[in-house]
């Protein structure tokens, strides 16, 4: 209901004029480009400004400096209703494959930065936005501007390396990281390094750029708008343009009333924290809180500045304060651009957070702040020990607005620090904050006032006030320090229960980051004063990382020159689709339209660990407008919940958090997600809760026929004769799959008894004979359809049918099409992740340092089901010694049910884990025997004609070749020599260098799985269409195919095609997994071009001067098959055989890495 007036919402969206007379005051920018627009271009990865997928340009006209200003913001965050006067550039407005690709799209694009694809739409307007501000900007500019975009798929690379040709410095730099070691520059004519020619790119021509839309840069009507938007709910947006109607406002509706700036809190709050805010206000036209302004007092900051504008205005100062620098280098640090770009100071105060960035500068500054209410007017209040009153509480009240803040300004004897510490330095919300503020006496070390500051060390950010008034008048000298941090140990007790954990580092940083400052300032007055304060190793502990400059390097073999330039394979071409994933024409399974009576489905999760489920009530849901059923478990038999080896709808006992219950079926996602939420699960708690592996172990919580031997070499004798034995423990961690799109799946009922399938699924054909039991239907009834995967890793094995089951058989009941898409959260709550394990070994060794015989006790954590868990750690049984040979193995698997969700498939199926025991125990072997570790790799390394202990022949094996040449062209020793000489030099910064090796067997462990089919279709006008039963997911399987295909042919690229995965092209197809798809496809698919040229070969024979095109007209007139399928099962392949790999690949790798002791902060320096 539009009431203010009958004031439409206006704004542009790629050029094109929006009109909104009843814009909903709850639909993100993202909902309404997807959903209203269908501009699926810009992606759904997280819904909390965490992943940057959604990035999109906003750009105003600013009608004080007469310019138009663009910025990258989340689409996810950013509530629609806030546009009004502003224009919106998607991916989809800047270029297209069938027009014109933008040069942002085509560099990323050529330069292989573009895998699965899911993250490539917000990379590119991340970079479009930043070049739309700065034609030519620096590497610095390109790192802050991509700070806020993740990808899953690429590590960064070739993102970086096809955007760095934007920069400054591009041109000038040394471009291979390896230097003057660079194997091009030392002659090697075999390899070469240019996956692109800079040449051929289209130049970019800021002048090219569309123009910001004349209407909203003529009329300034847009800003002098007091807007009222109302939706069903009665949810109102309020836009008034003075500071009198916002106190109203907030007078009127006190807590109820959000005041929304970035909507980076409320957003998250309203999304994943299920607070209903009526009442939202939006002060984007205020004066008072948008002025940035230098009084005599300091700097006064309108409390809905964003960050970005109080770091340019900082910047742009010519004597900024040490208070003002502290505030730029922590914002630099502060989310990333997307969200500092819209989010502002007085957000990020009132929210209140303990972890909040900014609060402990403000605090430890004595920031002031004015806040004002209708009724009491206005008042100052200092930000000192009582401003905050509690967890996310202040002494603003419920009828106050927070105007200005006032940062006081300084004095030259002032010296001011601030430190933040998180997990990763970018884009992570701190674990301690701390900023220091110390003045002394004129011209002395005197401390005259002091003032320290932390957050994440309480449930507010806090000041030492007891350490501070300690402090003052002593003397700033070493003993200071001891002095400090007793008082800090006493005055900040964080207890072992404190929420966010860590709570031993915690402490520490508290000590350790007093130190920093202690350094940083002793420095300082060393300088000023002409004291000793600092050794020359001290000094290592002043500074913070910053972020290196990226430098990369990637070499391949070079064809042989006799090859045909028309022939692809071996050349390095890009992903088959990553222009279309750069311009967002790539379809996901999500961005396929909705169709008119679609319906959604949201999950009834468990929110036990392990609980008897008593009854579940899904009545109050059910009366809920637009709901349209509830299943459970009563709703199927046993035998069709039964998938797997678990129930799909839990029926009797909770297992963990996160565990499907049932699923409500709404018209749309927000109200089956609201409906979900009032499904009413009564639950008896159970003992016990078992968590961690240890826990696991002490209650013997095993899976069925855990323990299992899996290999049993005789090892007693060779311990019995020993020189040496050693016993150790190797622990490793899980790990998220965090594929950028997460689980998906859309149903279609067809006729009365088909269905099919949209999944994101690595196995199609697995899906489709679950949902087939699931729904007593046979098989050939329905169809499983994936075009490709925003990212899988595995995790969209068995745990896409989470997704996909239940939404199959809602849409078969209903006959409906049924769609869901699991939130972040849920996603993350519901498929588990990386097993972890717990490595128990025994090796024996001769005094040399040649391992005999291992002994390996593997406990694993499954979860609450053993999915493939078993498997995880069969594979890990057969690559347990890694690269070296170790004659006789015993290995026992303990696979340990846990109240978790199910662990599964995950990238490297348990075969890096196994890898890290083996590297670890070179390394114990080494310090046993006293001997330098490379010395061990040496002797024990396998060489071709070894044989694996499970009885394998090594007949050809490279690691010995790759450990020698990592060795030279790393600079191994030379680096080495310089890590120790830098750690003798440096009392605070340590550096490590290490080398390793990898030996991977390729094959799936059964052996059926080791088979694949295509189906090849050559159409009348000669273009050929290729059907495979893999799955793509960035892993770029397509263009491997189409190049195998291209060549057996000869046939350019262009006119070979693959569309998608479907079960009725290729059926039975396993899982795509195991990094065998491009062998046994490739296989199966010059068997089928081989099938169509024995056929078309008569026809060449008789017109040998024709065209391929000529051939196959002649052979279709001739009724000549076009179409065939082709087939490859790998051979001789199987335990039985003493082959259960089929080849083995190899390789070696340095590492040097840096840490910051005080810390635990780190960094690469170089791989
Ligand atoms: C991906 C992501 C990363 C983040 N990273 C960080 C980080 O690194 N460090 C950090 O400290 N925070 C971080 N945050 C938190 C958040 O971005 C900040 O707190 C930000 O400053 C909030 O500003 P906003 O304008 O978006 O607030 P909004 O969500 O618009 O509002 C937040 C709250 O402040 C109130 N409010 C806003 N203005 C006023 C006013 N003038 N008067 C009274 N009340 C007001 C609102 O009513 C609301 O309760 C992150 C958030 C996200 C989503
Ligand atoms: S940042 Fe918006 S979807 Fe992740
Ligand atoms: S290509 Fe970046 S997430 Fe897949």
């Amino acid at each position: 209901m539009n009431t203010e007036n009958e004031k439409n919402l206006v704004f542009f969206v790629n050029g094109k004029k929006i009109t909104e007379n009843e814009p909903d005051p709850e639909i993100t920018l993202l909902r309404y480009l997807r959903e209203k627009l269908k501009l699926t271009g810009t992606k759904l990865g997280c819904s909390e400004g965490g992943c940057g997928a959604c990035t999109v340009m906003i750009s105003k006209f600013n009608r004080e400096t007469n310019k138009v200003q663009h910025f990258s913001a989340n689409a996810c965050l950013m509530p629609v209703c806030a546009l009004h006067g502003l224009a919106v550039t998607t991916v989809e407005g800047i270029g297209s494959t069938r027009d014109r690709l933008h040069p942002v799209q085509e560099r990323i694009a050529k330069a292989h930065g573009s895998q699965c694809g899911f993250c490539t739409p917000g990379m590119v307007m991340s970079m479009y936005a930043l070049l739309r501000n700065s034609s030519k900007p620096s590497m610095k500019e390109l790192e802050i501007a991509m700070q806020g975009n993740l990808c899953r798929c690429t590590g960064y690379r070739p993102i970086i390396e096809g955007y760095r040709t934007f920069t400054k410095e591009f041109g000038n730099e040394e471009v291979c990281g390896m230097g003057e070691k660079c194997c091009k520059v030392n002659g090697g004519k075999l390899v070469d390094d240019k996956l692109f020619e800079v040449s051929e790119f289209v130049p970019y021509n800021p002048s090219q750029e569309p123009i910001f839309p004349p209407e909203l840069k003529l009329n300034d009507q847009f800003d002098k708008e007091t807007l009222k938007f109302i939706n069903d709910r009665d949810v109102m947006w309020f836009r008034p343009i003075e500071l009198k109607e916002l106190l109203k406002f907030k007078q009127e509706h006190g807590t109820a009333a959000k005041i929304v700036v970035g909507n980076t809190e409320v957003g998250v709050e309203v999304k994943f924290k299920n607070f209903d805010y009526k009442f939202l206000a939006n002060p984007s036209q205020i004066r008072e809180l948008n002025e940035l302004e230098v009084t005599k007092d300091g700097l006064k900051i309108g409390a809905a500045v964003t960050l970005t504008e109080i770091e340019n205005f900082i910047e742009s100062k010519t004597d900024q304060n040490v208070i003002e620098k502290s505030i730029v280098e922590m914002l630099h640090w502060f989310a990333g651009s997307q969200v500092r770009n819209v989010a502002s100071i007085g957000g990020n105060i009132v929210t209140s957070s303990p972890i909040s960035d900014l609060n402990p500068i403000l605090l430890a500054a004595g920031a002031k702040l004015e806040v004002q209410s209708l009724k009491d007017g206005k008042r100052i209040i200092k930000m000192d020990e009582n401003f905050f009153t509690g967890y996310r509480k202040n002494l603003i009240k419920d009828n106050e607005i927070l105007v200005s803040i006032l940062i006081p300004n300084t004095n030259k004897n002032q010296h001011f620090v601030a430190y933040k510490q998180a997990k990763r330095r970018e884009d992570d919300i701190a674990i301690v904050t701390a900023a220091f503020n110390f003045t002394f006496k004129s011209n002395t070390n005197i401390i005259e006032d002091a003032k320290i500051a932390f957050g994440g060390m309480a449930q507010t950010t806090i000041l030492a006030i007891k350490t501070a008034s300690l402090m003052k008048g002593k003397e700033w000298n070493r003993k200071l320090i001891e002095i400090v941090n007793q008082s800090l140990i006493d005055e900040i007790p964080l207890s072992f229960d404190a929420p966010g954990g860590n709570v031993v580092y915690r402490r520490s940083l508290t000590l350790s980051l007093f130190f920093k400052a202690f350094l940083s300032i002793s420095q300082e007055l060393d300088k000023s004063l002409n004291l000793n304060i600092l050794t020359d190793r001290d000094r290592s502990g002043i500074e913070s990382y910053q972020n290196l400059t990226p430098k990369s390097s990637q070499l391949f073999e070079n064809v042989s020159s006799d090859q045909p330039l028309t022939d692809p394979v071996h050349r390095p071409k890009i992903h088959s689709s990553a222009l279309q994933q750069a311009t967002g024409e790539a379809i996901y399974c999500d961005d396929i339209p909705k169709h008119e009576n679609e319906l959604y489905l949201s999950l009834v999760l468990s929110t036990k660990a392990h609980a008897k489920i008593i009854s579940i009530d899904a009545s109050e849901a059910l009366k809920q407008p637009g709901i349209h059923a509830f299943y459970s478990a009563k709703d199927l038999t046993k035998d069709q919940n039964y998938f797997m080896n678990e129930e799909l709808f839990t029926s009797e006992i909770a297992t963990n958090q996160g565990r499907i219950l049932g699923a409500i079926v709404g018209d749309n996602q927000i109200k089956a997600q609201r409906a979900a939420k009032l499904v009413k699960v009564e639950y008896e708690d159970l003992k016990p809760v078992i968590v961690t592996l240890e826990d696991a172990i002490k209650q013997k919580s095993y899976h069925e026929n855990s323990p299992t031997i899996l290999v049993n070499c005789e090892i007693e004798s060779e311990f019995q004769k020993a020189e040496n034995i050693f016993e150790g423990k190797v622990r490793l961690g899980g790990q998220e799959h965090f594929y950028l799109e997460t689980q998906v799946a859309l149903a279609i009922p067809k006729d009365s008894d088909e269905l099919e399938i949209f999944s994101s699924t690595q196995e199609p054909a697995v899906l489709q004979n679950n949902a087939a039991k699931l729904l007593r239907l046979a098989a050939n009834k329905i169809v499983c359809r994936t075009k490709r995967l925003g990212g899988g890793f595995g995790g969209k094995q068995s745990r896409a049918s989470l997704a996909a089951l239940p939404v199959a058989f809602a849409a078969y009941k209903l006959k409906r099409p049924v769609r869901i898409m699991f939130d972040r959260d849920e996603d993350m709550m519901i498929t588990g992740g990386r097993n972890p394990f717990l490595f128990e070994y025994k090796i024996s060794f001769t005094n040399e340092g040649k391992m005999t015989a291992l002994e390996v006790k593997a406990y694993v954590n499954a979860g609450y089901s053993l999915e493939s868990s078993d498997l995880v750690v069969y594979k890990a049984s057969s690559h347990i010694t890694n690269a070296y040979n170790i004659p006789k193995v015993r290995f026992e698997s303990h696979v340990m049910k846990t109240n978790t969700p199910s662990n599964n498939a995950f990238r490297g199926f348990g075969i890096p884990e196994a890898q890290m025991v083996s590297e670890h125990i070179i390394r114990e072997i080494a310090n046993i025997l006293k001997k330098d570790y490379i010395e061990i790799m040496k002797i024990n390394l396998f060489k071709t004609g070894d044989v694996i202990f499970y009885r394998q022949l090594l007949d050809d094996c490279h690691s010995i070749r790759c450990f020698h040449e990592i060795i030279q062209t790393s600079n191994f020793k030379e680096r080495r020599a310089n890590v120790e000489k830098f750690n003798s030099e440096n009392r605070w910064k340590k550096r490590g260098i290490s080398l390793t090796n990898v030996m991977c067997g390729v094959a799936y462990g059964a052996q059926f799985l080791n088979q694949a089919g295509v189906l090849l279709h050559v159409y009348l006008e000669g273009s050929v269409l290729v059907s495979h039963g893999a799955v793509e997911m960035g892993q770029g399987l397509n263009i491997k195919i189409l190049q195998i295909v291209s060549t057996t042919l000869k046939l350019p690229l262009e006119r070979i095609h693959i569309q998608e995965t479907a079960t009725d092209k290729v059926p039975n197809a396993p899982t795509t997994g195991a990094s065998v798809g491009s062998d046994i496809y490739g296989g199966a698919v010059i068997e089928a071009c081989q099938i169509i040229l024995k056929r078309l070969a008569p026809y060449k024979e008789k017109m040998p001067n024709a065209s391929w095109d000529d051939w196959i007209k002649v052979a279709y007139f001739d009724r000549v098959s076009l179409s065939t399928t082709g087939f490859y099962a790998t051979p001789d392949i199987g335990p039985e055989i003493n082959k259960p790999r089929n080849y083995f690949t190899h390789g070696s790798a340095v590492s040097e890495v840096e840490i910051d002791c005080l810390t635990g902060d780190h960094q690469v320096n170089k791989n």
